[in-house]
């Protein structure tokens, strides 16, 4: 528990019920018999102000960290912000791991292979998803030079972790999850793109092919492309680009699986080319680092800084939050204990946050601006790059304060002349799936799945939801009843309802009501103000064709997006999201 007391007079946090089941089951801190040994309140006091604490290291701030704990306690428990699931459930404990997300090398030879499986470990055990790139693995079948036996290959390898993974719950909180990343050019490609087939096979990994230039070009042209077995160089065979990039496409309209990554993308805005290059993103694909890189990430609740009056956004304190929460973050850097000494070494080195957003389609219902139009995207690039220039803006004041990252004089910031920041990258746009659960918001910038649905939260348990904002026009409208709910639930849409003027279908659209392209569209005007990646699926009808997947993945690498994830309704793995068709 939390050493530093807690001050008289804190508001308490007005929490839905679906809040408080979520935090009182997974982040209130557990005695030896699993009883809870705080409040609500005390969780997130111990968050608040063992965060800010860490400002005591800093001669230079401005702030006396018992003040700033006040005003941090205010930002969290009034939803216009909060950190990400580990710095909730560890900050001020003697766990004290608060990363979200975690990329591991896997280098080529056994010793090498077993030591990233238990450094996977160690970080599921403290809350954070792993990612790994098994790209330098030598294919199944080469020889192994120490015994004369043919070597396994990466998929075979990928089943290890995936079975250690089942078996090391996080914390007792959340199960591990795992990226696995390939480069196209491998010669396992074939059986990467495949490993999904199998229902269950692989079920704690998410899967994403790293396309190259090359590669794509290839697609372009119709041509082969070459094979290289990574720990030889050597060239092992060629394949025709089309004939991938289509089983590719089949196996993610049977499944969702392999997503893409466009890895040559990614590294054209790695902001320190000369640690290397980065293989591999995080579990969800909305942060890529590099070996031995974590980062913490934190979501700014967008549904909050609507102002009724102007009926616009709240811009003064959207920035100041921005300001806090930058500090916040970087604070939790040096708060956080990291599981191993290299990866201490490289977060401190390079001190990435991601500043991120959630509630956006809940903003978008309350400024009456539909998702799927061009208002909408204006109004995304405007808010993300006003998220990211005030980012910068307050990374540049740490900097002042707390000098740069150390890594500074090697990054492009300083090539560029852009001028000394205290953090490699400032924005990322995260799922948050449970942190918007917790705020009662839409997660992440993804629209409404429904406007009332049943949300699986985990072990088979459900909780019912109905949008507050959708609630409230209907009421004002005198169109609410419980019965309505119970329709529009079952049918997860609006738009088939007679009954529903069509200002309200037009404002009200979900997943399924939103074409693949506006899906994209969204996504890429987040992502051209991210320095990092951007979370988001790209949802389908069950009738969706091979050809609508080949035509996204197309368009996100047209539009600049650094990856895509498509998930076709209906198809065969568990959706954490459902509508609640009842019948
Ligand atoms: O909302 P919350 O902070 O719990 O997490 P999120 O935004 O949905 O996911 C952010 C990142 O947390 C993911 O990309 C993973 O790196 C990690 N994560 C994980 O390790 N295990 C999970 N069960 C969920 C998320």
């Amino acid at each position: 528990m939390s050493k530093n007391k807690m001050p008289s007079g804190l508001k308490e946090p007005q929490l839905t019920r679906n809040a408080e089941i979520v935090l009182k089951k997974r982040y209130l801190r557990k005695g030896p018999n699993g009883e809870s040994i705080e409040d609500i309140k005390g969780l997130f006091w111990r968050v608040a102000s063992s965060v800010a604490k860490e400002e005591q290291k800093y001669e230079a701030s401005p702030y006396n960290w018992e003040e700033l704990a006040k005003i941090f306690y205010e930002m969290i428990t009034s939803f216009k912000f909060l950190p990400n699931s580990p710095t909730l459930m560890n900050a001020g404990t003697k766990l004290g791991q608060l990363a979200a997300c975690f990329v591991l090398p896997v280098e080529d030879s056994m010793e090498a292979i077993f030591d990233a499986l238990k450094y996977a470990a160690l970080i599921h055990k403290s809350g954070g998803g792993t990612g790994f790139s098994f790209s330098r693995l030598r294919p199944k079948n080469s020889r192994v030079g120490s015994t004369g036996g043919v070597a396994s290959g990466p998929v075979s390898f990928m089943k290890i972790f995936n079975t250690a993974t089942e078996q090391v719950k996080q914390g007792g909180t959340r199960r591990g999850a795992n990226m696995g990343i390939l480069r196209v050019d491998h010669p396992d490609i074939l059986d990467f793109i495949k490993a999904k087939e199998r229902d269950g096979e692989l079920n704690n990994f998410n899967l994403s092919v790293a396309l190259t230039e090359d590669f794509i070009q290839a697609v372009e042209k119709d041509e082969e492309y070459e094979l290289v077995s990574p720990h030889r160089k050597e060239v092992k065979g060629k394949l025709k680009a089309r004939e991938v990039f289509s089983l590719l496409v089949q196996k993610a309209w049977e499944s969702g699986d392999p997503g893409i990554i466009f890895l040559d993308r990614i590294n054209r805005d790695n902001p320190t080319p000369k640690q290397g290059e980065i293989e591999s993103t995080n579990p969800c694909g909305e942060q890529p680092l590099l070996p031995y890189e974590a980062c913490n990430l934190g979501s700014i609740n967008l549904a909050k800084f609507y102002d009724p009056k102007k009926q616009d956004i709240n811009w003064q304190e959207l920035k100041t939050t921005i300001h806090l929460a930058v500090r916040f973050l970087d604070n939790v850097i040096d708060a956080s204990k990291y599981p191993l000494p290299q990866i201490t070494e490289k977060v401190h080195l390079n001190r990435k946050i991601g500043l991120g957003v959630m509630g956006w389609a809940d903003l978008l219902f309350q400024l009456k601006v539909p998702y799927n139009s061009q208002q909408a995207l204006k109004l995304a690039e405007q808010v993300m790059s006003f998220i990211q220039t005030e980012s910068k803006a307050a990374s540049k004041c740490l900097a002042q304060e707390r000098g740069p990252f150390p890594a500074y004089k090697e990054s492009i910031y300083y090539e560029k002349k852009l001028g000394p920041y205290r953090n490699a990258t400032t924005t990322t746009i995260a799922p948050t799936g449970t942190l918007s659960i917790i705020a009662a918001c839409s997660s992440g910038i993804e629209p409404l799945f429904a406007l009332s649905f049943v949300r699986n939260v985990m072990d088979g348990e459900t909780l019912v939801e109905v949008n507050p904002y959708f609630e409230s026009v209907l009421k004002q409208k005198g169109l609410y009843s419980p019965k309505l709910m119970e329709e529009v639930a079952k049918k997860g849409s609006i738009q088939k309802l007679d009954f529903i003027p069509e200002e309200i279908k037009r404002v009200f659209v979900t997943a399924m009501d939103i074409e693949p392209e506006y899906h994209l569209k969204m996504q890429a005007a987040f992502q051209k103000y991210t320095d990092n990646a951007v979370s988001k699926t790209v949802n389908l009808p069950n009738s969706a064709t091979q050809e609508d997947i080949w035509n996204i993945y197309w368009l996100a690498y047209e539009l600049g997006c650094k990856g895509v994830t498509v998930y076709r309704d209906g198809c065969k793995n568990a959706q954490v999201l459902c509508t609640g068709k009842a019948d």
